[in-house]
């Protein structure tokens, strides 16, 4: 069920120039959220932001009833968010969408292929796979390495291996063509730019490899009403923030084909 709430950001953490995060509590009880879903944030005091900006859930805390995001700042919303600090509130509509599957076999080889800020929603999708005993290899792609803020986040949860097209961290070049790119998987998971989620889909697709991946299409409403957000697959026109934004490539062969 989607909820509104006031969050107290109750830590922030500038990530080099382009990122922050913020963690979010909430005094009552929070709904379940999977990874994958989103929440729609209000930018407050922004005359210029009149629509809530969309920004995928990048870890829950339970116990301490609190919520993550990881923040790219791009424009005027993201700047503005980033002003933030300790103790402001920040009201949220969430948990929107649909998320990453994952009821999937415990002994199933995963592989998650983050690039730029589409590495948000993969942390808390490793830590779900974590609590059910899967060990996923995890790549994560950006131009430099001051563009992947958060590799030690993932350490716990997996097999992390990093792609730089400077090559200044990691392997140098891009994610697809990372040595454990190619390896042998059941499922693969990917988000981030657009080009390189067509590459993700198109090798899953040509090794026969169950692959999801989460569309950033641009949102308004974020609940299915304004159509903005539409994209094309092979069951037609489907709405991202609702229907999405994670979809089974098996509906987006016009990505590959
Ligand atoms: C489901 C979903 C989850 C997302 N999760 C995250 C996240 O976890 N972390 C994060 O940093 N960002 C995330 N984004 C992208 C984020 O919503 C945009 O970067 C943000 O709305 C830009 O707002 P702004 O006011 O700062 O930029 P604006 O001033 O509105 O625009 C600045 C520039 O960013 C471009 N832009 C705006 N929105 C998007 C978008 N959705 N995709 C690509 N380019 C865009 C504009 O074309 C423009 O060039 C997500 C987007 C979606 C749809
Ligand atoms: S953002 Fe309004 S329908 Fe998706």
């Amino acid at each position: 069920m989607k909820e509104i709430h006031d969050f107290t950001i109750v830590c922030r953490r500038q990530l080099g120039d382009q990122y922050f995060s913020l963690v979010l509590q909430h005094q009552g009880t929070m709904p379940a959220v999977c990874p994958g879903q989103f929440v729609e944030v209000l930018v407050d005091d922004c005359r210029e932001v009149m629509l809530r900006r969309p920004i995928s859930v990048h870890d829950v805390d339970a116990e301490k009833n609190t919520l993550s995001l990881l923040v790219q700042i791009v424009g005027k919303g993201t700047r503005r968010l980033a002003t933030l600090q300790c103790g402001d509130k920040l009201n949220l509509v969430y948990p929107l969408g649909h998320g990453f599957s994952t009821n999937i076999a415990s002994d199933s080889r995963v592989l998650m292929v983050g690039g730029g800020a589409g590495i948000a929603p993969l942390l808390y999708l490793s830590k779900v796979l974590s609590s059910k005993h899967i060990r996923p290899t995890i790549l994560l792609g950006g131009r430099t390495a001051s563009l992947i803020p958060v590799r030690s986040e993932f350490e716990p949860y997996g097999s992390v291996g990093i792609a730089t097209d400077d090559g200044s961290m990691g392997y140098r070049g891009i994610v697809t063509q990372h040595p454990d790119f190619g390896k042998e998987y059941d499922i693969i998971y990917s988000c981030g730019p657009t080009p390189m989620m067509k590459a993700v889909a198109k090798s899953a697709a040509q090794r026969g490899i169950r692959c999801e991946v989460s569309l950033e299409n641009m949102m308004a409403c974020g609940l299915g009403a304004c159509l903005c957000c539409v994209t094309d697959t092979d069951e037609g026109h489907k709405c991202v923030c609702k229907e999405g934004p994670v979809f089974d490539i098996s509906v987006m062969k016009k990505w590959y084909e």
